[in-house]
């Protein structure tokens, strides 16, 4: 390298990504989105439907496009805003391919081997899994590489991928000679992660592919279904327990009892002082209301964006201009590190 890698004009910028895979519920909601929508107030963010990542496994052409649309409405719905943030989708910005290929030369067999992820997903028959799904996290660290991006929000499941970034970025700048060129993407841990179980049973997390619908709070549930859902949530035949200590085991009722938690911005014990001793006939209209009081706004949101499509084309196309315009450059660079001759 001829001069030093330019150390970036920002001090921190947050990357995340979400996979167009179904319908969007009540846990990416508690657990990921309104995460996203604070994070978006306090630094530079970029945030993007990864569809390059859904066809790691088979999709259908219809479904994957209808649902890269219905995951970017749940974004702006939820409350992203493209004026503070920068919102679009994966394929649409060149530089991820790109870099994943780049990138793909640097990581090496050994360290991808070791991703628990691709073990659990292409189970027994990996021979049959595609060269993609096993590159995955290859792509996960372009995505966040691209944007010089410092800081990852990130549950627990992506902690090892997001450890697999660093190394690889770590690689790439000693590699290259091109010291600090890529910043070591850091975990962003927010408060105490709301796990939100499914409502049929406290044990397994909130799934889109959980095949019962009542397992779920659907974004775009009405206020009805919502309010039936919770009725019908499993709890246990004790009330509501006065303290916290009084959750433990009781693994339906604890869900309930976070869920609260969680939509009102306040602890458990501070639920627990205003409903303990309640049995649940009590506490779950309460808990329905305030569940609808949050989320009817996002599920009319969601409508307005299915009733305007040329409106949420154009913010996404805004979108992957503003993602180009600060991957490009990067990738500029990138090129010319790694030696491509660009006649
Ligand atoms: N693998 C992530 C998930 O399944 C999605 C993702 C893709 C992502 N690229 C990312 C998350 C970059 C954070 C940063 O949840």
């Amino acid at each position: 390298m001829t001069e030093p890698s330019p150390r970036n004009s920002h001090e921190t910028r947050v990357f995340s990504g979400v996979q167009p895979t179904g319908q969007l519920h009540l846990g990416n909601y508690l657990g990921a989105l309104s995460k996203f929508v604070k994070l978006q107030d306090q630094h530079e963010c970029v945030f993007c439907v990864v569809d390059l990542h859904a066809i790691t496994v088979p999709q259908k052409r219809n479904v994957l496009a209808e649902n890269s649309r219905q995951i970017s409405a749940a974004f702006l719905a939820c409350g992203l805003d493209p004026e503070k943030a920068t919102i679009f989708v994966q394929s649409s910005v060149p530089a991820h391919a790109e870099l994943a290929w780049i990138l793909s030369c640097t990581a090496r067999m050994g360290w991808l081997e070791r991703m628990t992820q691709f073990k659990d997903k292409a189970g027994k028959d990996a021979e049959r899994s595609s060269v993609g799904l096993f590159s995955y996290p290859v792509l996960q660290a372009a995505d966040i590489l691209a944007y010089q991006a410092t800081h990852v929000p990130v549950g627990d499941d992506q902690k090892q991928h997001l450890e697999l970034s660093r190394d690889i970025a770590a690689r790439f700048n000693r590699d290259y000679d091109a010291p600090e060129f890529f910043p070591l993407p850091e975990p962003l841990i927010q408060g105490p992660g709301a796990r939100i179980m499914s409502l049929k049973d406290g044990s397994v997390k909130m799934s889109k592919s959980d095949p019962s619908d009542l397992s779920r709070i659907n974004l775009n549930d009405s206020p009805e279904q919502i309010t039936k859902k919770f009725k019908k949530a499993r709890t246990d035949p004790d009330g509501v327990p006065q303290e916290v200590e009084g959750l433990a085991g009781r693994d339906g009722a604890d869900n309930l009892v976070a869920i609260y938690a969680a939509l009102a911005e306040i602890s458990k014990a501070d639920v627990l002082r205003q409903f303990g001793g309640q049995g649940w006939g009590v506490f779950k209209p309460a808990l329905a209301d305030l569940a609808v009081a949050k989320l009817s706004p996002i599920a009319e949101r969601l409508a307005q964006f299915n009733n305007d499509p040329a409106e949420l084309d154009r913010v996404l196309r805004a979108g992957a201009d503003k993602a180009n315009a600060i991957s490009e450059p990067v990738m500029q660079k990138v090129r010319e590190i790694v030696g491509f001759w660009r006649p």
